[in-house]
Parts: structure tokens; C-alpha cells; sequence
């Protein structure tokens, strides 16, 4: 289930509003600042916003400066990123600026928008996505039939919220406008329920004129068999902790971090750190905390390789170690090949006793790498 990277974009008033309540758009960011934006969408394949936000502002969503335009002709990407607009209805209106400027558009839909989107002659690819809309089959849908790899998603409030919720955003971009709408009826950014993400990382504050731009990464594992955008995140880290293990012909090369429900860090680990020739990722990692920890029980545990079931150098295999720590939730990039013990199934030993076992396969390739030497035919 690889998805594209997902980076929500939004100015808001000091207040929380999106917009105020008049007929115009309400311009929330500062001239600098649109030129950033205008940056950032030169940078990825598409840029989504909702069937909401067409209404209200009938956007163009374009790269505006014609040396990105020609930037991005000349690395080989079309001029213009896709446009995406998400619509339930498909009650959408054909002479929107959104069809009509730029590149290609797409509008992802349910089975009855479809019907009504093309009815009304929108010029756009129109895909039906069921009977509802469903996040992660529309996000499987850009990054797998589109190519989309980066996703800039510019609104509104209905869009970010949902995105949030479900765990799907890997960063917000947010520009706190120094002024109030003060309108109840206007349009917020975040709406009320359940959120994912726990508390927010932040990785950038930037002052930009009058606005400031804030940037934020989620941190909290996911809590079942779906994987979250802060997931994938982990995951990358212990692949790239797996590069930093000092080499071996004789054992994989793997990292491993071990994350607290609300996305606190507990610990993390590397095969032979700290001059052990034999130690495991995982088993260095849960060794850094206190088995009464009462995180553990929620924690999740990212592993580059699925955590062993066999093993002559230590008495416990990894998957008999992250049970006996309490562990429950395990994420992990790439099954264990038979280079050196055959029908490893650590991730079966683990499921077997209702461990929740994630493979993100697309993640695979850089857990190999630190290990081609091992995996070479
Ligand atoms: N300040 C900023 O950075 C910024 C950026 C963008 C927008 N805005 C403001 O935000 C306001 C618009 O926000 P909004 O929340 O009303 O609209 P929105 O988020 O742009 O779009 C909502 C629409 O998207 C479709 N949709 C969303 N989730 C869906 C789902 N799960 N299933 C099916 N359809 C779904 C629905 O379309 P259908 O109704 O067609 O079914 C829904 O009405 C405007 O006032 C705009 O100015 C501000
Ligand atoms: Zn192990």
C-alpha cells in the first residue's frame, strides 16, 4: 500500500479561520509567502484540494513563475503538477478556472459523482473510486496509476481534517496570518474528532514578512493493522539506522526503534553497536529500557528486518525478546531471506500470538541495501 508523500498546506487567521464569510477570498498570507507557495508547488507531481475549495474560490492552482515552469520541463516533469479535486457529489461546475488553466486534472469521486461530473461535461479524467470515498484507495490511486510521489494538498479545512484524523499527512505546512476573522460561520481549518499524529514534531518556523510558517511532522505510531504517515517515518529511520551497523559477512545489518503510543521515542538500537560483534538491533534497543516501562504495552517496535526467530548467538531470539518486553505492535520493511537460517517467519512466531505484524514491502529496498553483499545471487 505505498502512498505518495503527503504534505497539507494552509494560511490561517490568528483565530483558526480559513476564510472569513464574504464573497471574495480572504487573503490570509503575505506577497513573499505566495511566492513560496508557489515554490513548493513547483516541487511535487500533484496538488489536490476539495470540491469545496473550487466552489468558494475558483482557484487556478498553478506554478505562477515561468523559470519553475521551465525548471521542472527540463528535469523531465510536465510543466504543471496534476490537479486533483475530490468531490462526493461530482456536482461541480464546468466553467471552474480549475479545469480550464494548467496541466492535466483528475477528480476522484464516488461511483454516483462520476456519473454526475460527467454528465455535466467537466473536462477532467474522472475516476470512481465506490460507493464512498475511501483516502487510502485515492491516495493508492495517485501514487500507483499517476505516479504521484509528492502530494501538496491545499484544502480546505473538510480536506485537512480527514487527512489528519486518518493518519495519512506526513507534514503540515501552516502559516499563522496576523489577523482575525472573528465569524463563527466562516470556514475553520481543523474540525472537531478523533486526531492521529499525537504530539505534533516541529521541524521549521519560519518568519516570512508578516506571517510566520510553521512546519510540522506527526509522531505517534498507528494503533492497528493500517499503517499511519508517522509510521512510515520510523520505519525510515530504522532503515537508516541499519546503514550505520558496522559490516559483517556473517550477520544482516539492521536498525530498530522503539516508539511509545504517543510517538515518544524510547529507544533505538543497531546489529553490533557499541562494540558487541553479535548484538541485534532490537535486542540493543529494548535493552536501553527499563522492562517496567509501562509504555511498552503500547509501544511499537520498527525493525528494517522482520525481528528473528532463531538465532545461535544469544539464547532469545528478537521475537521472543519484544514479547517478553510487552510489545505489541510491530512494524518492519523486509522478510527475513534464508542466508542464514532457513524458513525464518518471525513475523509469523509474533502474529501467531497476536502480535500486530505491518511488512511495508516499499521499504524493502533500503533495508537491502547496508546487505547486498549478503543477498547477492
Ligand atoms: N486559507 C487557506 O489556506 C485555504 C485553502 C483552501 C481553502 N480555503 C477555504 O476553505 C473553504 C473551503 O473549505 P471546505 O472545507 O468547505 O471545502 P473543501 O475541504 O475544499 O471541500 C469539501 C468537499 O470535498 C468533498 N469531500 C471531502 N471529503 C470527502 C469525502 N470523504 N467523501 C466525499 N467527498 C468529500 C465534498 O465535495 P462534494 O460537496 O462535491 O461532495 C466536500 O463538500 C473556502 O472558504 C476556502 O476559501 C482556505
Ligand atoms: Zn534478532
Amino acid at each position: 500500500m505505498p502512498y505518495p508523500y503527503v504534505l497539507l498546506s494552509a494560511a490561517v487567521s490568528l483565530d483558526g479561520y480559513l476564510d472569513d464569510t464574504g464573497p471574495e477570498r480572504l487573503l490570509l498570507s503575505s506577497p513573499a509567502d505566495f511566492d513560496r507557495v508557489d515554490e513548493v508547488r513547483a516541487s511535487v507531481d500533484a496538488i489536490l484540494v476539495g470540491a469545496g475549495t473550487i466552489r468558494a474560490d475558483n482557484p487556478r492552482l498553478l506554478v505562477n513563475s515561468p523559470d519553475r515552469r521551465a525548471a521542472r520541463v527540463a528535469s523531465g516533469r510536465p510543466e504543471y503538477p496534476l490537479k486533483v479535486t475530490v468531490s462526493g457529489s461530482g456536482e461541480l461546475d464546468p466553467a471552474a478556472n480549475f479545469w480550464h488553466t494548467g496541466g492535466e486534472k483528475v477528480v476522484c469521486t464516488t461511483d454516483e459523482g462520476a456519473g454526475r461530473a460527467r454528465s455535466l461535461g467537466i473536462a477532467a479524467d474522472v475516476v470512481p473510486l465506490g460507493p464512498a470515498l475511501d483516502w487510502r484507495r485515492l491516495l493508492e490511486h495517485l501514487h500507483d496509476v499517476r505516479g504521484v510521489r509528492r502530494l501538496m494538498v491545499e484544502g480546505g479545512g473538510t480536506i485537512h481534517t480527514q487527512l489528519l484524523q486518518q493518519g495519512l499527512a506526513d507534514e503540515i505546512q501552516l502559516v499563522l496570518a496576523p489577523l482575525f476573522v472573528g465569524d463563527a460561520d466562516a470556514p475553520r481549518l481543523f474540525g472537531p474528532g478523533g486526531y492521529q499524529g499525537g504530539r505534533l514534531r516541529l521541524v521549521e518556523t519560519r518568519r516570512i514578512e508578516d506571517v510566520v510558517l510553521t512546519r510540522y511532522e506527526p509522531t505517534a505510531p498507528g494503533a492497528g493493522p493500517l499503517p499511519v504517515a508517522a509510521d512510515r517515518h520510523w520505519l525510515a529511520l530504522a532503515c537508516e539506522l541499519a546503514a550505520a551497523c558496522p559490516p559483517s559477512r556473517t550477520a544482516f545489518s539492521v536498525g530498530a526503534v522503539v516508539v511509545a503510543a504517543d510517538g515518544t521515542e524510547l529507544a533505538r538500537g543497531h546489529s553490533r553497536e557499541g562494540g558487541d560483534p553479535v548484538v541485534h538491533a532490537e535486542e540493543a534497543a529494548l535493552a536501553k529500557i527499563d522492562p517496567a516501562d509501562p509504555r511498552l504495552a503500547t509501544a511499537t517496535v520498527y525493525s528494517s528486518l522482520e525481528p528473528c526467530a532463531q538465532r545461535s548467538s544469544r539464547p532469545a531470539p528478537c521475537a521472543r525478546l519484544i514479547l517478553d518486553a510487552g510489545v505489541r505492535r510491530v512494524v518492519t520493511a523486509w522478510r527475513e531471506p534464508d542466508t542464514f537460517v532457513r524458513e525464518a517467519d518471525g513475523s509469523g512466531l509474533l502474529a501467531s500470538v497476536g502480535v500486530e505484524v505491518l511488512v511495508l514491502p516499499e521499504y524493502e529496498e533500503r533495508a537491502k541495501v547496508p546487505n547486498s553483499h549478503l543477498t547477492a545471487p
